[in-house]
């Protein structure tokens, strides 16, 4: 048995994943169903689309035929795909439920039926909630704080239920905030990077206080590597760094790698119901045997050479932002 569905493949870590499990796996087959909403770029995968181990699907985790043909032969699934921007959930979060809460409903009900042997449903670390000090353990209760964490603690609260009530064989990764390469310009560290090489200024929230712990997206595909094969069914693993850093000292970084100044920095008003701090306790995956070979600056260096070297791969999606920009503003005004 060795085909995988892998659902959200054309994103950031989903087309990481993919990456490292054709480079590690001589004998893997993957099958990638993704819907490429805005997030979604098939030049993520363009090296490896003629790789008779990979078939992309274009199909949506909201649609049960689209996911039982995709589904069809395989093994196990992993699933990515979902809404995932903060900021895109507070101006219209509706599309998070749909995709991050139905979505993962359609996605169980399938896998069910097809008796899939292993289940493993990526969320994230928001689903706790903010933490002034200390880090959540997996037993600790949830208290998301945004309409993204709050669908996200939906549905790996869904899968969870499909564990207890149907015996699908469901495992789930809550990881900090990751960087690198392929991740789309809206997130902090990839839009800082672009604005930067571009000249334009960076939009640090609030005071640039919040603490987020980063993860380089390869540490995590190592982590999520070992949870699909080794992971105990039923249950749930943090997946951390332990590279905590203030906004503002990561903005600081970018501007030293980038050779700006910090008259390129402005201050704007923060997001509502903004989290201060995430941190999680990874001493389960831990003893999994995973541990994280990135520390935060060797990432951000290997990121940002990363940009540097594919602007061509950034400038196209920026181009497309510009072009949807100009187009609302024509239709519906400023
Ligand atoms: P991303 O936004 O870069 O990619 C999401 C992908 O899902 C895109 O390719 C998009 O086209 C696809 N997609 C969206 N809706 C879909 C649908 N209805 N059907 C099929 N495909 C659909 O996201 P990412 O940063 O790679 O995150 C992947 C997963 O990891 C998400 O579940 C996210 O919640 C979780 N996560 C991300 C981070 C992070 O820092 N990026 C941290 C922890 C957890
Ligand atoms: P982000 O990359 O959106 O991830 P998340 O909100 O899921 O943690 O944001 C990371 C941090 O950076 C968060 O505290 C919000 C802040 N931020 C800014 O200050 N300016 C920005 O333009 C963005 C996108 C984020």
């Amino acid at each position: 048995m060795t085909r995988l569905l892998i659902t959200g493949g054309a994103g950031f870590i989903g087309s990481n994943f993919i990456h490292y499990l054709l480079a590690k796996y001589p004998q893997v087959e993957i099958v990638n169903l993704d819907a490429l909403t805005y997030a979604g770029n098939l030049a993520n995968l363009a090296d490896v689309e003629s790789d008779p181990r990979y078939t992309f699907v274009k199909g949506d985790i909201r649609n049960p035929d689209d996911v039982a043909k995709a589904m069809a032969d395989c093994y196990a699934v992993v699933n990515f795909a979902a809404e995932t921007h903060v900021d895109r959930s507070i101006h219209e979060g509706g599309v998070f439920v749909e995709t991050d809460v139905r979505g993962v409903f359609v996605l169980c009900e399938e896998a069910r039926r097809q008796k899939i042997a292993r289940f493993l449903h990526i969320s994230t670390d928001e689903v706790y909630g903010s933490i002034p000090k200390g880090a959540f353990r997996e037993t600790d209760p949830l208290a998301p704080s945004s309409p993204y964490s709050a669908s996200k603690a939906g549905g790996e609260l869904l899968a969870r239920s499909y564990f207890v009530t149907y015996n699908l064989p469901v495992l789930v990764t809550r990881s900090s905030n990751n960087f690198g390469p392929f991740q789309y310009p809206e997130k902090l560290i990839p839009l800082f990077i672009t604005n930067l090489i571009e000249n334009k200024s960076v939009p640090v929230y609030g005071d640039g206080k919040q603490v987020r712990d980063w993860l380089f997206v390869e540490d995590q595909c190592e982590a999520l590597d070992l949870v699909l094969h080794k992971g105990e069914v039923g249950q749930i693993y943090n997946v951390g760094a332990g590279n905590e850093e203030f906004n503002m000292d990561v903005t600081r970084a970018l501007l030293k790698l980038l050779g700006k100044g910090e008259d390129l920095i402005t201050y704007v008003t923060d997001r509502p119901g903004h989290d201060r701090r995430y941190a999680v306790d990874t001493t389960k995956i831990q003893a999994l045997g995973w541990k994280p070979r990135h520390n935060f600056s060797a990432g951000l260096k290997k990121t940002v050479d990363w940009y540097v070297q594919r602007e061509d791969w950034w400038r196209a999606i920026k181009q497309k932002q510009a072009e949807y920009k100009a187009w609302i503003e024509k239709h519906y005004g400023k």
